[in-house]
């Protein structure tokens, strides 16, 4: 098994997650704007898009050697063949190091349940995906092996920007305190994510045993995105 190299590089993870934001167009303008910028390298900068721009944008990644990582959004619970609309970690892995598994907007909209997701976990692990599995509570982990080549992200549902009119990012002391329940279990890397912005970022990546952060709505600008970047170191 892969090891996960962020971590034991001691790397801050950043990882944008788009949602299903963006088209092609749209992806070229962002992808570019982030291209004119140098960012320090004690960053994991992981770009998570639809799967309709993996391809274009692990190219332009290629083409202008850019320090980013690419992370799917969703993964197939099976390992392929007759499964109409699913994709599968196979096919993911040509373009990316990363998925995002049981989102708690996949929970709800989609019902993701524990028997789903540890699924999920088994087939990014099987092809070397490093699976970032989103969590609110310390129960959803019950099914879960935790080790070191996956990443947990702390994600309550109310912190989402998204979520609510009235979301409002988590307390950093009450993420602190998951993320070392969390470590006292397994040397496992852990993100916070819900609401992060260019103001408070920095009081997350602060915490002790947080490792990084996992951003949605102000990830889809460019600039926003930019100056978060830069507010975090
Ligand atoms: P948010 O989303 O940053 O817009 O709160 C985070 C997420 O849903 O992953």
């Amino acid at each position: 098994m892969k090891t996960n190299p962020l971590y034991h590089m001691k790397k801050t993870l950043i990882i944008a997650n788009w949602k299903s934001n963006k088209t092609k167009s749209e992806a070229r303008n962002w992808i570019f704007e982030l291209s004119q910028q140098k960012f320090p390298d004690n960053l994991e900068i992981v770009i998570s898009p639809s799967f309709t721009l993996l391809d274009f944008l692990d190219s332009f990644i290629k083409v202008n050697d850019l320090p980013f990582k690419l992370g799917a959004q969703n993964i197939s619970s099976f390992e392929g063949g007759p499964y109409t609309g699913e994709v599968s970690a196979k096919q993911i892995r040509e373009f990316a190091d990363y998925v995002l598994i049981g989102h708690s907007e996949r929970r709800k909209n989609f019902s993701e349940n524990d028997e789903i997701i540890k699924s999920k976990i088994q087939q990014a692990q099987l092809l070397k995906l490093t699976p970032i599995i989103c969590v609110s509570d310390l129960y959803q982990l019950e099914n879960i092996e935790l080790n070191e080549n996956m990443v947990l992200a702390f994600e309550p549902p109310g912190a989402i920007s998204t979520s609510s009119s009235d979301s409002k990012a988590e307390d950093p002391s009450i993420v602190s305190d998951f993320a070392k329940k969390i470590k006292e279990k397994a040397d496992v890397p852990v993100v916070y994510g819900g609401s992060i912005d260019t103001s408070n970022i920095k009081s997350y990546l602060a915490l002790d045993d947080i490792d990084g952060v996992l951003v949605g709505g102000n990830s889809l600008d460019a600039e926003i995105f930019i100056d978060l970047i830069k507010n975090a170191v």
